[in-house]
């Protein structure tokens, strides 16, 4: 059978692993899909990449600046698009649909972002768009989800998806470095892009965690309706102290389905250092899902680089070559449910949300001042698991107090903390982490 024909817009970090292990694994890759995959067309805006590439592939290979070229060219049956951002990668996958072909991306804002109309506009064209270098580069998290717990009832997912903020808080923790110099370390080493926003503030997380919550609950991409907090502003301090207390502070996406609705956040969270989650360091990722049938599951990997992300490009790539000719209503859904069994269960607000806290006060060092902490806390229903009392390095007359409660609703702490943070005697402004058990 002839091979498949694949457009790769995009010579970047991701565009090149992919061409490399399609080339170095194309044996293999041909056993598995039945059929050779083979590059038709690339496109690149920068041309001295393209110059580079095009001595690589040779002339039978064209490589074009304009990426219309490439999904106006009616060989091509699927375009692999690998440059990110959301124009003009939108308006090519767009293109590509309508024009009849299969779409393979990595494009995680893309799709939490404009996942509704795109997916509409596949289906409607009977074409698939593969997305698993989209969420945790090489970890098939997508297929895991989508496929291999599709007899479950999924009940929550927590992940570390974002390698960058996991690099820097485990430096933090290890060296007892601040956030900032942390940051321009990671900077230097080239672990955290020159305008890192996007990981440190959480978005990069929340983009992947949107996908992942859409296809473990059934509902439709609502980035939109996330809870965003990233870790610029943590501070070593509360990281020596959730250490004391036996956690570790870990940026984590978390999407739990409940009564009411679904949460759907990403924040820096307290967790039990015991848990093997709790473990992951350095820039890698790991996913935990919890679900009825087979109970807690552990995904762990390589979450960004050249080979890991491109292996889950080439997965892709196979999945859709074995699909190629098989009729569109017996594919795999592109959110594991058909499109009439959608769920509109709402997501819910942060006031809603149900999780524990850490809290830390700097207080002043006089009776009475822990009671009247307390007071606040059970007039709002909330109960403590443990406190914790230090010198805060300030002198006498003040001190850090730490206070571990078990789970309320968010709405009711956050009445708590304004109530506790009009006391004369809580000097500094509350920092407030949420805890999660992970049991
Ligand atoms: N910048 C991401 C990370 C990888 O640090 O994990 C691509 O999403």
């Amino acid at each position: 059978m002839k091979a498949i024909q694949v457009g790769l817009i995009g010579l970047g970090t991701v565009g090149a692993g992919t061409f490399h292990v399609l080339q170095r694994n194309q044996a293999e890759i041909r056993g598995r899909a039945g059929r050779g995959i083979e590059i038709a067309m690339v496109s690149a805006r920068n041309a001295e990449r393209a110059k580079a590439y095009q001595a690589i592939v040779g002339d039978g290979v064209p490589c074009v600046g304009d990426a219309q070229q490439l999904v106006n060219n009616p060989d091509i049956d699927i375009v692999v698009e690998l440059i990110g951002g959301i124009e003009p990668a939108r308006s090519l996958v767009l293109q590509a649909i309508a024009n009849g072909k299969h779409v393979v991306t990595a494009n995680k804002a893309l799709l939490a972002l404009h996942g509704t109309e795109i997916f509409e506009a596949a289906r409607e064209k009977g074409v698939v768009v593969a997305f698993e270098a989209a969420v945790a580069g090489g970890i098939p998290i997508i297929k895991a989800l989508r496929e291999g717990l599709t007899a479950n009832r999924i009940e929550w997912i927590a992940g570390i998806i974002n390698g960058t903020t996991n690099f820097i808080l485990s430096e933090m923790r290890g060296k007892g470095l601040d956030f900032a110099t942390v940051l321009k370390e990671a900077q230097r080493l080239g672990y955290a892009e020159s305008d890192p926003t996007f990981d440190i503030e959480g978005v990069d997380a929340a983009h992947k965690l949107t996908l992942m919550s859409a296809i473990a609950f059934g509902v439709p991409v609502q980035f939109d309706r996330a809870h965003v907090e990233g870790i610029s502003s943590l501070q070593a301090t509360d990281i020596k102290y959730a250490e004391q207390l036996g956690y570790r502070i870990k940026l984590l996406g978390i999407t739990r389905r409940r009564q009411e609705g679904i949460e759907l956040r990403v924040h820096p969270t307290l967790i039990p250092s015991s848990r093997l989650i709790a473990n992951v360091e350095g820039a890698m990722n790991a996913v935990v899902v919890q679900a009825d049938a087979v109970g807690t599951t552990l995904y762990y990997g390589k979450g960004a680089g050249a080979e890991p992300t491109a292996s889950a490009v080439v997965a892709d790539l196979v999945d859709v070559t074995r699909l190629h000719t098989a009729d569109p209503d017996h594919r795999v859904p592109h959110l594991a449910f058909q499109p009439d069994a959608m769920s509109d269960t709402p997501i819910l607000e942060m006031a809603d949300v149900h999780t524990a806290f850490y809290l830390r006060l700097v207080v002043a060092d006089q009776p009475g001042v822990l009671s009247r902490i307390t007071t606040i806390l059970a007039e709002h229903d909330i109960s403590i698991d443990a406190v914790l009392q230090r010198e805060s390095g300030e002198g006498e007359r003040q001190t850090d107090l730490i206070i571990l409660t078990h789970d309320t609703v968010e709405g009711r702490m956050n009445e708590a903390l304004a109530k506790m943070q009009g006391l004369p005697t809580v000097l500094a402004p509350i920092v407030r982490i949420r805890k999660e058990e992970l049991a």
